[in-house]
């Protein structure tokens, strides 16, 4: 089988996919399949002749909110991970957080914000987390604890939409669990040297500032380990996600999970958090792009 690992996409993690995508490619290559590049970049793909499976690793806009997905459907012709309908419930994080309150999945306390009309400021008592609903990699989030800091988080996170998102702030440890084909993998605990996990923090290589340790498996007993991973579980299948994702997950002091999200098109460069778990459970970053392939395929 032919596979064309799609890279790129129209959004503002155009560069963090690109980095995706090289990996995944070259993975798979070594790997002895015939791979192909396919670079995307406006709201539209087309299978190449000959291909039976599109890898996605388009992050964010078009790749991870459906669309790539529906086309797709429409042409068809198979891809990675979670389909069209549970793909566009993951992406939007005011909508996956109505499903995780439905489903008694914990997450912070939130209140969403309409800045249609100019940016609007919440109602809910500082410290928060004004975030864009429907974008990746910590574009426009920002924790607020003052009142000035709070006027300029909302002004920036109503610039992708017309509503941002305000979480409750938890203090607490950053946590990310992958999930893939039903197996969850060890928790990771990111550790930022400074500040939050913001995109500096995430990804060092490209904005040539922050850095952040790595911790997996995280340093969690028995019971909160099993806490942790419980919460994520039931937050990829409360948005009903197919094959694969990587759930972010908050632990406050008193030992309390809060899930954010889950990300279906997580990050995927040999360094990325996905493949550093999967090590952990014993899959090397190549055998873990033939699983995603594999179980895709079914
Ligand atoms: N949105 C980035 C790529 C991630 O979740 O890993
Ligand atoms: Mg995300």
């Amino acid at each position: 089988i032919k596979i064309a690992v799609a890279m790129g996409g129209p959004g503002s993690e155009h560069k963090v996919s690109m980095a995706t995508g090289q990996a995944v490619l070259k993975a798979l290559l070594e790997e002895g399949v015939d791979a192909v590049e396919l670079v995307v970049d406006g709201h539209e793909i087309v299978a190449p002749e000959g291909v039976g499976l599109v890898f996605n690793t388009i992050h964010g806009t078009f790749g991870e909110d459906g669309e790539l997905q529906r086309q797709l459907e429409a042409q068809g012709v198979s891809y990675t991970g979670a389909g069209s309908v549970s793909s566009l419930l993951a992406f939007d994080k005011v909508a996956s957080k109505k499903r995780f309150i439905e489903e008694g999945v914990p997450t912070p306390a939130s209140e969403t914000v309409d800045c249609s009309g100019g940016v609007q400021m919440p109602k809910m008592t500082l410290p928060y987390v004004a975030k864009p609903p429907r974008e990746g990699s910590s574009v426009g989030v920002h924790i607020a604890h003052t009142e000035e800091e709070a006027k300029a988080a909302m002004e920036d996170a109503a610039k992708y939409g017309d509503e941002v998102l305000v979480e409750q702030f938890v203090e607490g440890k950053e946590l990310t669990v992958g999930i893939v084909d039903g197996e969850v993998f060890p928790i990771i605990h990111i550790a930022p040297r400074s500040g939050f996990y913001d995109i500096s923090n995430k990804y060092p290589w490209m904005t040539g500032e922050g850095g952040t340790d790595y911790y997996c498996p995280a340093d969690l007993c028995a019971e909160l380990t099993q806490k942790v991973k419980d919460a994520a579980f039931a937050a990829h299948r409360a948005l009903g996600v197919e094959v694969y994702s990587r759930v972010d997950v908050l632990l406050d002091a008193d030992g309390n999970p809060y899930v954010l999200e889950a990300n279906t098109i997580p990050g995927m460069t040999e360094s990325s958090l996905l493949p550093k778990a999967a090590k952990e459970a014993g899959y090397s970053f190549g055998k873990l792009c033939l699983k995603i392939a594999e179980v895709s395929l079914n």
